[in-house]
């Protein structure tokens, strides 16, 4: 069977920036960077998204294109051991996905909401009420995981490059907007500063900065969609002619701005109606009501918003999904179908757990975290970073940075740059920083 092929490289760079640009930045980045020092995050946030991500996303790229495997037999072709690091990808895949689809599913529930008048009350009172739910929020996660098992039994190209060359240009739109109005609230610009001029009094301590640190690392390989398997996956239904290193440097801009943007809608908000940034989780669903209320037309645009976020989430979400069905349609000659309908219910199973933390379950700790905080923990602070560590070490050393460097540039098509610094982040800074980030984020955790 010949392996689907993207139609272009916008098709491809269309779904990987669909794939990075997702939840990640509109719900999380805002929360995150709220919770963790504004500014400071930021700094720490852009450092490593250049030390870290973009390597990474290059390899990542690449690995997949020159095996045009998924992401567990590409590592085993370039090292019949090495299978193991797209293993810890698919399970991370499989892991992000099942709380993935339950934020999903209240962005599905805004939009009807929104539909059909609006929160009543308090917008912050209502978030907590209705995710604290039993059942309602867990029939939203059904519905969510059930569109993105549909999209994805559609195949790679029909159904993910469609989705996302509509709806990318119409989100950055909108975020303006946005942006414009949480402007005109007042004090407004309070949130302008918290997130772009850094506050010495949120860090106190080496720990605080240990923390920011932890969390901006897990936070970069989250939005840009590293160490899961994902753009191995991606890439290996990428054409020879296409330039990696282009994408590598216009996906993480592109992922950037659209984070940025969303703390800017955000934050702002978050200030002018006395709210703490470091409210948490339900950031995006208590703050954005504010500015709905205030704007002309602001329950259409309301719909709107959340159709774009839905978009977003769903976008990434697939992704995730396919890193699993590639991987189970290669190897064990599964029908697509077949492969995408158990990973979903799979990932659906999961779920349940994170959607119940928010409510009945939300004292069942273990060493302190609830079962929503421990799959965020495993996945971002676990699974990416081993994931990232290994595909260091597995492209650096094992495959080699020449061939590497072959594959980027398509045979010599292209001219590289920085190809010395590539050489040795990849070899020596990237899996240094990683391994001692995580060493730091466990010790911090037992
Ligand atoms: N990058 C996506 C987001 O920001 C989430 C994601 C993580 C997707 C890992 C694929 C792999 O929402």
């Amino acid at each position: 069977m010949k392996r689907e092929q993207w139609s272009s490289n916008l098709g491809f760079l269309l779904a990987a920036a669909g794939s990075a640009v997702g939840l990640g930045n509109l719900w999380k980045f805002p929360y995150i960077a709220g919770s963790n020092g504004g500014a400071i995050f930021l700094v720490v946030y852009l450092i490593l998204l250049a030390l870290l991500g973009v390597p990474l996303l290059l390899s990542e790229m690449a690995v997949g294109r020159s095996t045009h495997k998924n992401a567990i037999d590409a590592c085993k072709a370039i090292h019949p051991k090495w299978g193991f690091v797209g293993g810890a990808g698919v399970l991370g895949a499989l892991i992000i996905l099942s709380y993935y689809s339950v934020i999903g599913g209240w962005v599905l529930k805004y939009f009807f909401l929104y539909l059909f008048g609006a929160p009543d009350g308090d917008a912050a009172a209502y978030f907590d009420q209705f995710s604290a739910r039993t059942a309602e929020p867990i029939l939203w996660h059904i519905g969510f995981g059930l569109i993105c098992v549909l999209i994805v039994s559609f195949g790679v190209s029909k159904g993910i490059e469609r989705v996302s060359k509509l709806f990318l240009p119409m989100l950055v739109v909108a975020l303006v907007i946005l942006v414009i109005y949480a402007m005109t609230l007042p004090g407004s610009m309070q949130g302008v500063k918290f997130l772009f001029f850094p506050d010495r009094t949120h860090v106190t301590s080496i720990g605080d900065l240990g923390t920011i640190i932890v969390r901006a690392m897990g936070q970069v390989f989250f939005s840009m969609s590293i160490g899961m398997g994902t753009l191995i996956t991606y890439g290996s239904y990428l054409d020879k002619n296409a330039n990696l290193q282009k994408n590598a440097i216009v996906i993480p801009i592109f992922d950037l701005l659209i984070a940025l943007l969303a703390g800017l809608a955000i934050l702002p908000c978050v200030f002018s109606v006395g709210m703490e940034p470091t409210a948490g989780s339900g950031l995006l669903f208590q703050a954005l009501p504010h500015v709905f209320e205030t704007m002309h037309f602001g329950r259409a645009f309301a719909v709107l918003f959340f159709a774009l976020v839905f978009f977003a989430a769903v976008t990434s979400a697939i992704s995730l999904l396919e890193s699993i069905v590639a991987f189970l349609i290669d190897r064990l000659h599964w029908k697509r179908q077949t492969a995408a309908l158990l990973s979903g219910a799979t990932f659906l199973l999961l779920g349940f757990g994170s959607s119940l933390s928010f409510g009945l379950w939300s004292d069942r700790t273990f060493l302190g975290l609830r079962f929503f905080d421990w799959m965020v923990f495993l996945s971002d602070n676990v699974l990416m970073p081993i994931g990232g560590f290994f595909l260091c070490i597995l492209v650096g050393y094992l495959w080699g940075v020449p061939n590497l460097l072959r594959e980027v540039s398509s045979g010599g098509r292209y001219h590289l740059h920085a190809t010395r610094t590539l050489r040795f982040v990849l070899r020596v800074l990237a899996p240094l920083m990683i391994a001692v980030i995580f060493v730091v984020s466990l010790a911090a955790m037992f």
